[in-house]
């Protein structure tokens, strides 16, 4: 086959991105840098048709959804793919999903009003995390511990919050050792995973968590595929969570995901991985 024409997508080129460009160099495969600050689609016009894969890695959700589906109506192929990234980049769109396909998560409420968010925290029973449906780094995520709490958090909402925190996403608080999991799932394989160590409840490495690895076991093997499959597949990573009994519930799945503290970690080359992919999603265009 002739070299593939492939784009990647970004905003800050950040290390992710650095690596990938080295991951593709190394596979000799040639990649056009699209910024998405400098793009305008022209909507009847399709100048991309020359690309047989796009790569997005786009800092902003909306900005990574819009071109996906723009690109996707083009019939041009992206890793990930327009679905992908709407219900990724929803967590109840995520949870609904992961719920479809028999997948065990926290249990999750959703409500409309303060008052129904308010019901549905005092059956859950306190701790409860409320979160807002778009969002990623543990930003503005609650840790709720009582009803009087409940009520403020609910009552900042309603008065100071965007369209977003309109809808109450609430989860049981899953009581957890010190760490999740973050697995990574290229294609049809769970190809690393990391356990996040914080003495903070959120665990993120954005938020100062710190990555050790973690064995790819059976269960999170197969939970891993089940989550990524549930979300339409391509590169994703997923967050779990240990519960005190030893079970494992899905708490998310990342579709734009970031890798730069796993790599050393996991001894696994996860760019080059994520390459190794793209390429393959250009060959079976
Ligand atoms: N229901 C929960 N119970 C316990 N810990 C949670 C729960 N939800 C989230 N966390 C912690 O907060 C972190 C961030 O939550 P997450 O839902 O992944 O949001 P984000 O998209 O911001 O990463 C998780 O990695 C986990 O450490
Ligand atoms: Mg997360």
């Amino acid at each position: 086959m002739t070299q593939p024409n492939i784009a990647m997508l970004h905003s800050r080129v950040r290390v992710e991105e650095k690596l990938l460009i080295q991951a593709f160099a190394e596979h000799n495969a040639p990649v056009d840098l699209i910024d998405d600050r400098k793009i305008v689609f022209d909507l009847q016009g399709n100048g991309w048709g020359k690309y047989d894969v796009v790569l997005e890695r786009c800092v902003n959700h909306s900005r990574a959804l819009y071109a996906l589906r723009i690109l996707n109506d083009w019939g041009i192929p992206t890793v990930n793919t327009y679905e992908v990234a709407a219900i990724c980049g929803n967590k109840l769109e995520t949870t609904s999903a992961l719920v479809r396909e028999n997948i065990p998560v926290p249990r999750s409420k959703i409500a409309f009003t303060p008052e129904s968010a308010l019901q549905a925290i005092e059956e859950l029973g306190y701790p409860v995390v409320l979160k807002p449906a778009v969002g990623s780094w543990g930003r503005l995520l609650s840790k709720i511990n009582d009803r009087e709490a409940a009520e403020a958090i609910l009552e900042h909402k309603q008065v100071l919050g965007t369209y977003h925190h309109s809808i109450f996403y609430i989860q049981e608080y899953v009581h957890k050792p010190a760490r999740d999991i973050r697995s990574f799932v290229v294609g049809d394989e769970t190809v690393a995973a990391i356990y996040r160590y914080s003495d903070h409840w959120i665990t993120n490495t954005a938020r100062g968590g710190h990555a050790e690895n973690c064995p790819v076991t059976p269960e999170i093997d197969r939970l891993s595929r089940a989550a990524a499959k549930a979300v339409g597949g391509g590169v994703v990573a997923i967050d779990l969570l240990e519960t005190a009994a030893g079970e494992l519930l899905v708490n998310e799945v990342n579709y734009t995901m970031e890798f730069r503290n796993s790599i050393d970690t996991t001894g696994v080359n996860i760019p080059s991985r994520v390459v190794d992919y793209v390429l393959a999603v250009a060959k079976n265009r």
